[in-house]
């Protein structure tokens, strides 16, 4: 069971003197259970390729496809598979308009017919699942600070229940403990079987909690895989905007002084490679 996009390709204004290729034949794939994080510069187009697993873009050309079932768009499939994949906005702003973070939270199950003390019990465990306290559901979601806009932004999104969710950027401007935070919920999520699709800047979070990492680069797939294969193309071949993580670029340097280490982003790997490195050389 998995998301998929296949080769494509979407055109901002296409035809028009003002059309802009943001995407030009990207493949991606995530199965349930995985956290797979899509990270490049500025202008690469990762929101742009985010709404189009979210379906609320649909491709100049290739194919999306959700459990199997690809997903033309404005058909019967394509409603149902939009409920399947959840999508937070890379601005949690532009996705609230109710006057209480619980009208927010309870919109989409409402809608569905979802009442009393079942919606009830679905707006409290998506709070709960996105880490956000009961005591604000009756606030007003602008009232928030950025985190909890950000959390409860999230909790409106998992009331759909949705099997796949994609996050834009869903950690920016927070501080390490709101990152901390959120990257834990996120790998909870993963662990009851979601798919996680994390759009990021932070190639710090992307090292250590992704089983893949697809890298973007002008609307073109520049590499993706593990974390490790990643980071071994990227460092021969760096790509503008991203920044290895500190244990890559300490790895980085040891293989400079000649010890073969891996370029992995937990330094548990690293000491393991030094030991060995070092019980070879006792030999
Ligand atoms: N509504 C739009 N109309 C025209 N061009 C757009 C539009 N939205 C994005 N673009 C262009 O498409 C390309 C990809 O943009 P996108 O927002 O997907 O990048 P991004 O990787 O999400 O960037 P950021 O890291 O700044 O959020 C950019 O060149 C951008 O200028
Ligand atoms: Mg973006």
């Amino acid at each position: 069971m998995s998301i998929k996009a296949v080769n494509i390709k979407y055109i901002y204004n296409e035809g028009t003197p003002a059309a802009v290729t943001a995407l030009d034949g990207i493949s991606l794939e995530a199965e349930r259970g995985e956290w797979v994080s899509v990270v490049g510069h500025t202008g690469s187009g990762k929101s742009t390729l985010a709404q189009h697993l979210n379906l609320l873009l649909t491709p100049s050309s290739g194919t999306v496809s959700i459990d199997g079932a690809r997903v033309a768009p404005g058909s019967r499939e394509a409603r149902d598979a939009r409920r399947k994949v959840g999508l937070v906005f890379q601005y949690p702003e532009s996705q609230f308009f109710a006057e209480t973070v619980r009208e927010e939270i309870a919109f989409a199950p409402s809608n569905w017919g979802v009442g009393g003390a079942a919606l009830d019990a679905c707006v409290a465990e998506a709070a709960s699942s996105a880490g956000l306290s009961p005591s604000m559901l009756g606030s007003n979601p602008f009232s928030l600070s950025g985190g909890e806009r950000r959390r409860a932004a999230i909790a409106s999104v998992l009331s759909m229940k949705p099997d796949y969710l994609v996050l834009d950027e869903p950690t920016a401007g927070l501080d390490a403990s709101g990152v901390r935070g959120l990257t834990a919920t996120f790998k909870d999520l993963c662990s009851k079987g979601m798919a996680v699709i994390h759009v990021t800047h932070d190639m710090e979070i992307a090292m250590s909690m992704s089983d893949r990492i697809a890298v973007l680069e002008r609307g073109v797939l520049a590499v993706s895989g593990t974390p490790e294969r990643v980071a071994e193309y990227l460092s021969e071949r760096p790509v503008k905007g991203l920044v290895m993580p500190p244990s890559v670029r300490f790895a980085q340097g040891l293989r400079e002084k000649g010890v073969r280490v891996p370029l992995a982003s937990r330094v548990s790997g690293i000491i393991e490679a030094l030991e060995e490195a070092r019980s070879r050389r006792g030999r």
